[in-house]
């Protein structure tokens, strides 16, 4: 979602601004700004609505040398995408820039009656608000910053420059990540760290309820009641190379692709294969603890939350002492449900940063329920607050599709599962047969990739002018056809949808005709012929079924496409690798923007 970046220091601000925001891109935007202030009291506003590219073309003919400003990009919640709207929004000698949602906005505007509102934001209002403690020198910027957020309800990540003061920015954060990067004379500021990245490795991330003043040399740190607040420097770990398209045309497909190497990373120093066993630092709970576990709640969105659902699926297998339950989080926020003593609670979320996941995670505190983290970015809000937590270290996920986070979330949840079952006594023998097959997985997902990519960019072109799709799968391959449904319409606009094999006769079986096609994950085990027989079913009204096995698939279909066999209980993680390639190369095939897709952003920091 929105992307705040700013600069003081040395060097041409304007230059950083812009590579910043191109950084920042991947979270999804739809109009960006920038200001720089001179050291006469002037400033340079420029906005654009749409790609950075057309903020670029205002730029070519307004290059300053200024040394201090601020920049964002804006997904639009209060009013349209349009320059008007973009920020930063100006109020007397003050720029705004903010992330976030000021609820009780339009009760505060009634009391600004001295401001000229020119943009239907919420952000403008704060801006004024600001304004009006700034204004007559009562206050200075910080503290007029405090005063006014002191009356603001809502979230917010905000960066504030005044053309009176053109040596510092202030910055503030609740619910909305803001980082400090401090150089060498030059300190710098963004909503990300990857927009900090080959500029300094040191990093402040701000708390919720803080307040920073911020000049080329200095950071002071406060909480909004005016206690003081030591600064915690952290280390950036993200290199330049992770962040950049390494000779892929996108980065969907690189992310895909890096799949062997990022859920590597995730084992890494995690799988004892000679003893069968696996080992996960960060949850912080004892055997004694872990063998008292009765109840698992799974909270996640979107890819997290099927991530979530598959991994349900293999940890009752082997623990079948606890029960599990995955919750979509923007549900489960509101559902006031009872949460049983003895229950932890996993949250799963790659950005660490999403809205309903992190309201979640404060809901199910409160109850007093432990917390654990499956987070992928390092330092986010999600990963700070939760009690114990498992990096999934996959590396910046730039695409707005997720894809590697997704098969390295299901693993470490399966792998803290298997931590349960360990403690807990599992017979001896149950749990190696999952382990092994972890150790193998980075190494048969790289096969598996090879092995199918071609085909699979032959037979997605094939179907790419069907309107509507449907994913099928039973038992593990259920929560995968989720998964790659969603995959499918987030980026290439088909409608598609999933279905357990076992609920099409209770109604979407009516839907087939020549506008659908059919996705079946068929993996060998148990229910393979109940899902022969369901893709008889399809077949039988007239589908078009393309089959993803890992079988000798005997039965005539549209077409198959064959996975590599020597992986039996994970073989879902590899048949999504299928539905990831398909997804991807329909969308190239359609020519719409693989990495940005329309109408959504990376990071979901709103409700
Ligand atoms: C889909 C996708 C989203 C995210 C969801 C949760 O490809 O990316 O569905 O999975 O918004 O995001 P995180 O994991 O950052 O909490």
């Amino acid at each position: 979602m929105c992307g705040i970046v700013g600069y003081v220091g040395n060097k041409n601000a304007q230059d950083f601004l812009i590579s910043g925001l191109k950084r920042l891109e991947y979270r999804g935007y739809d109009s960006a700004g920038i200001v720089t202030l001179d050291t006469d009291g002037g400033a340079t506003l420029l906005r654009a609505k749409g790609k950075i590219s057309n903020l670029e073309e205002k730029l070519a003919e307004n290059k300053r040398e200024d040394k201090i400003g601020i920049g964002h990009t804006r997904w639009a919640t209060h009013g349209e995408p349009s320059e008007a709207n973009a920020h930063p929004h100006r109020a007397g000698a003050i720029y705004l820039v903010h992330n976030g949602i000021i609820e009780n906005y339009k009760e505060l505007k009634e009391h600004l009656t001295e401001h000229e509102f020119k943009s239907e934001t919420d952000t403008e209002v704060l801006a004024a608000l600001v304004n009006s403690f700034y204004a007559e020198g009562k206050y200075p910027l910080t503290n007029a910053v405090v005063q006014a957020l002191k009356l603001v309800k809502g979230t917010y990540g905000i960066a504030v420059v005044s053309t009176k003061n053109p040596e510092e920015i202030v910055v503030a954060r609740s619910g909305s990540p803001l980082v400090i990067g401090v150089g060498h004379d030059e300190t710098l500021i963004a909503s990300d760290a990857s927009a900090l990245v080959g500029h300094t490795k040191q990093a402040i991330y701000l708390n919720d309820g803080e307040v920073a003043r911020i000049t080329k040399n200095s950071v002071e740190i406060k909480t909004l009641n005016a206690e003081p607040v030591s600064a915690k420097v952290e280390e950036i770990e993200t290199n330049l190379a992770a962040i950049q398209k390494g000779g892929y045309e996108h980065f969907l497909l690189k992310e895909i692709m890096e799949q062997p190497l990022s859920l590597a990373e995730t084992l890494r120093g995690r799988v004892n294969l000679e003893q069968g066993t696996v080992r996960l630092g960060g949850p912080g709970l004892s055997e004694a603890e872990l063998r008292k576990i009765k109840h698992l709640i799974i909270v996640g969105c979107g890819t997290a939350y099927h991530a979530g659902l598959l991994a349900s699926y293999y940890i009752e297998q082997f623990t079948p002492e606890i029960t599990v339950e995955t919750v979509i989080a923007s549900e489960y926020r509101y559902r006031n449900a009872y949460i049983p003593e003895d229950s932890v609670a996993l949250i799963v979320s790659q950005s660490g940063e999403t809205a309903d996941t992190l309201a979640c995670l404060r809901e199910i505190k409160k109850q007093g329920t432990k917390t654990i983290g499956i987070v992928n970015a390092i330092g986010s809000t999600i990963a700070r607050e939760v009690d114990g937590g498992t990096y999934v270290h996959v590396g910046p996920e730039i695409s707005v599709a997720s894809t590697k986070a997704f098969t390295s979330q299901v693993i470490a949840m399966v792998m803290f599962g298997l931590t349960i079952a360990q403690a807990k006594g599992a017979k001896p023998g149950t749990l190696r047969p999952y382990v092994e097959e972890i150790a193998k997985l980075p190494e048969m997902i790289g096969k598996t990739l090879q092995s199918v990519d071609k085909k699979v960019q032959k037979i997605s072109k094939k179907y790419k002018n069907y309107e509507h799709a449907i994913y099928l799968g039973r038992d593990i391959a259920y929560p995968t056809a989720m998964e790659g449904a969603l995959k499918l319409k987030e980026i290439s606009y088909v409608d598609a949808n999933a279905y357990a094999f076992g609920e099409l006769k209770h109604g979407p079986l009516a839907l087939i005709d020549d506008r659908f096609f059919e996705l079946a994950l068929v993996p060998e085990g148990a229910l393979y012929d109940k899902a022969i027989s369901n893709v008889q079913e399809v077949l039988a009204r007239g589908g078009h079924m393309i089959v993803v096995t890992n079988t000798d698939f005997a039965l005539e279909v549209d077409d198959v496409i064959e996975i590599p066999g020597e992986i039996k209980l994970f073989a879902p993680i590899l048949m999504n690798l299928v539905s990831q390639l398909f997804a991807y190369y329909m969308t190239t095939a359609k020519g719409y923007n693989v990495d940005q897709p329309r109408n959504l952003a990376k990071s979901v920091t709103v409700e």
